[in-house]
């Protein structure tokens, strides 16, 4: 069975730090929202230079376009028989959830890495220095927590009979245990 788990969680909770510990023990197929988009800003593409300017100011780009850009990597990786699809940063508002799973097909658990505002705001000032991201910067990271925290309730309420909470204050092999022990119950290999 292929399982499809999204990653929520606000800005810096560790989202992309914990999916790299996931794919290296499960293999799954690590489809980041962010990354996509960053990889289309630096194809050097007119679209990149949209999205660029919307992510610079922590802005949700056009959700057809993550949803597109997503879509295909799914494919391929159906092609590739995976083993599960790892989708991270995504949904980041309830109407991407729906539209995912009217286009792809259902999820099978929503991982969702709680930490509190002053912690994200403190992980990612510490990353700013050598992320090179737009986005690390004090104003923007405070914008990318208002949306966050203003759109991510409807998803888990939405979703709550699938969603595992994890406190990710903690320290990453902890927060990693926890978060095997969700997957695990749910790959069923
Ligand atoms: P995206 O790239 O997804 O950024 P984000 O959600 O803001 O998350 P980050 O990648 O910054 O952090 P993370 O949670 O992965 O944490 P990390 O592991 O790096 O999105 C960027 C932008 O793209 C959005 O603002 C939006 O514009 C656009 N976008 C993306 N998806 C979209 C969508 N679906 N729809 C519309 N627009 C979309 O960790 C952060 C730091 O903390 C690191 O330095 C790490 O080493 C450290 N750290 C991690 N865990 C711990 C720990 N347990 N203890 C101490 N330090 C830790």
């Amino acid at each position: 069975m292929t399982v499809t788990l999204w990653v929520v969680g606000g800005p810096g909770c560790g989202k992309g730090t914990q999916c790299e510990k996931i794919v290296a023990k499960y293999g799954f197929l690590h489809l980041s929202s962010g990354d996509l988009l960053r990889d289309e800003v630096a194809s050097g593409s007119p679209r990149g230079a949209q999205l660029q300017e919307l992510m610079s100011q922590g802005l949700f780009v056009p959700s057809d376009v993550v949803l597109g850009l997503i879509k295909e990597k799914i494919n391929k990786g159906k092609e590739d028989k995976v083993p599960g699809f790892l989708i991270d940063g995504y949904p980041r508002e309830l109407s991407q959830g729906l539209e995912f799973e009217k286009e792809i097909g259902p999820v099978d658990q929503v991982l969702f890495f709680d930490v509190a505002n002053e912690t994200l705001t403190k992980r990612l000032l510490g990353r700013a220095a050598s992320s090179g991201r737009v986005d690390d910067n004090e104003e923007t990271i405070k914008k990318r927590i208002a949306v966050f925290n203003e759109k991510n309730g409807p998803i888990v309420e939405h979703y709550k009979d699938k969603v595992v909470k994890i406190n990710a204050e903690g320290a990453v092999e902890d927060i990693f245990a926890e978060a095997s022990k969700a997957i695990d119950a749910v790959n069923k290999v």
